[in-house]
Parts: structure tokens; sequence; C-alpha cells
């Protein structure tokens, strides 16, 4: 059976009687319209802890002026529904005013990690993530905190934010449940028309333009992003607008030149007011480009 719980105080109380049984806690924190994506990170929490919290909550400080936080899916009756068939055990569904208290002030500002990508495109977007991971962690303290490879860049700023503030549980990153045509998975993906979503293949393609050539030798960066780039103006032409595509050192996320071991090729952009952002590992190989 789950439970919806809207107050903190009733989930560390949930949780500390969860704890004091011998339970090791799962924590998957979501902004909700859920999909198989989030759902995966339920399950990777079902097989490794013995409670499992899922929060949600459509953080207003993350979204920027201009942004879709009003437009935002929210289906949260059917998202518990979704949640319980998969064994989470508490559901905390706050309220804005319930996660942040009147005259909050302190926020916790992510450093490097955030300066680029995603960081440059949405100023003080990862500020407010970090700020809501770091209270939804203090208030559920899980052992092991579930995050999707999906938000590469969040999952690596949560990672650090976790380390250096000492928040004392371990943060599992899991792999981007994709469509079958190859799209990733997003609540965003709501958004699109048909003819949009056929173009925003171009992102998948361009990721795995950048894979194949790495694996096939390929160690320029500059020529890796440039096939993402040529990739996505063949396949979607000017409408789909790239705000970024690069390859970068996987902890870092600093551009590399060469691609020596392993590397993250991270896109985005924009179709139509939709912004997609897609990521995937890069690993080169020593084979000469003939196959020898
Ligand atoms: P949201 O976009 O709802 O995503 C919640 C979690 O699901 C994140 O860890 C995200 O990376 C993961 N996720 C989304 N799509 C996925 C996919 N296709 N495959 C695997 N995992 C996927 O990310 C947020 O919410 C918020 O920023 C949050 C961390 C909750 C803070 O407000």
């Amino acid at each position: 059976m789950i439970e919806r719980l809207s107050s903190k105080s009733e989930v560390r109380a949930a949780v500390a009687a969860a704890r004091r049984d011998g339970k090791r806690v799962g924590f998957v924190p979501t902004m909700g319209a859920l999909h198989a994506g989030h759902l995966s990170l339920v399950q990777a929490a079902c097989a490794r802890t013995d409670i499992v919290v899922a929060s949600i909550f459509v953080n207003p400080t993350q979204f920027g002026p201009g942004e879709d936080f009003d437009a935002y899916p929210r289906r949260i009756e059917a998202d518990i529904e979704l949640l319980a068939a998969d064994g989470v055990e508490i559901a905390f569904t706050p309220s804005a005013a319930e996660m942040y208290g009147d005259g909050a002030a302190v926020t916790v500002e992510p450093g490097p990690l955030a300066s680029r990508w995603e960081g440059e495109v949405r100023p003080g977007h990862f500020t407010g993530v970090a700020t809501v991971v770091t209270k939804l962690l203090s208030v559920v303290r899980p052992d092991i905190a579930f995050f999707g490879e999906k938000d590469y860049q969040q999952l690596q700023i949560v990672k650090r934010v976790v380390a250096d503030l000492d928040l004392g549980c371990q943060v599992v990153g899991c792999p981007t449940v994709r469509d079958e045509d190859g799209l990733a998975l997003s609540s965003r993906n709501a958004y699109l028309t048909a003819e949009e979503r056929h173009l925003a293949l171009a992102l998948p393609a361009a990721l795995e333009a950048a894979e194949q050539a790495a694996a096939w030798g390929e160690r320029s960066a500059d020529v890796l992003v440039a096939l993402m780039r040529d990739t996505v103006a063949e396949r979607a032409g000017g409408a789909l607008a790239l705000d970024y595509a690069a390859v970068v050192d996987p902890e870092t996320l600093e551009p590399l030149e060469r691609v020596d071991h392993r590397a993250r090729a991270l896109i985005a952009g924009r179709l139509g007011s939709t912004r997609l952002i897609d990521n995937c590992s890069i690993t080169v190989t020593d084979r000469e480009p003939n196959g020898a």
C-alpha cells in the first residue's frame, strides 16, 4: 500500500520508523508526469533498498522566467497509481509553500559543473535543482538516491552536492530509457506535435553518429561535434535549433579536444517551443578505420 504524504514532518516520521525496523531507504525525486524512465529509477530503487520513497514536486525555483512551469504536465493521481503499482511505499507530494517556508533565503550554488551547457542556456536552473534536491535529501535522508543519466549534467551536479555538503547518501545513476525509435523518454515529449516528434529523432541520431565514429577510431572532438551538427541539419534542417552539441569529460563536463578514453556526448535544442536534451557515453577503441 502506498502512503501519500504532503508534509515534511510526516515523511521524516515514516522514514524514521522504517529505519528503526532496520530498513534501507531508497529515494526517487521527480516532477511527476511519470513515464517508463522515471519508473526505471523506481525499479532500481526497489531492487536495492527495502522501502522506496518517491517525491512529486514541480519545483518552481528551477524554472526560469518564460519557461514552462505553468504548462508543465501535472497528473498526480495517475502518477501515484503508477508508483503504487511499482512498489513505492511513500509518495511525498509537498506544496510549494510546504517546501519553501516564508522568508526562505538560502540556496545551494552548485559551482563550476553548472556553468556550461544547461547552466548557460538556463541561468539559475541548477541552483534551483541543487537547492531542492538538498532539501528533499535532508527530509528523506535516504541510504541511496536514484537519478537518471538522461539529465547527465544534473546527475554529476547532484553527486558533487551530496559529496561536498556531506549529505551522506549514495547517488546512483540509471541508464536513459528510450522509445523504440530511440527518442529519450521525457515528460516534455508530450508537448511535441507528430511532425516535431519525428524531427526530434535527429537528437539520438546525432549521438549515435558520434558514438559510431568514436567506436571506429575517430578521436577528434571537433570532428565528432561536426558530425552531430551535420546529422541534426540533415534530419531536421532548421526546424531543430541546437543550443549545443559537445563532447566532454564525463566527470568535469569540460569540452575535450581529443577523446583518448571515455567521454560523454551532450546535445540540446529547441523544436518549436519545446526544449529537448539527450546524451550518450562515447568510448574510443583502437580499431583501424578499415575495421582491422
Ligand atoms: P524529472 O524531469 O521529473 O526527472 C526525475 C528523474 O527521472 C531524474 O533523475 C531524471 O534524470 C530521470 N529521468 C527522466 N527521464 C528519464 C529517462 N528517459 N530515462 C531515465 N531516467 C529519466 O529531474 C527532475 O525531475 C528534477 O530536476 C528533480 C531532480 C526532481 C528536482 O526537481
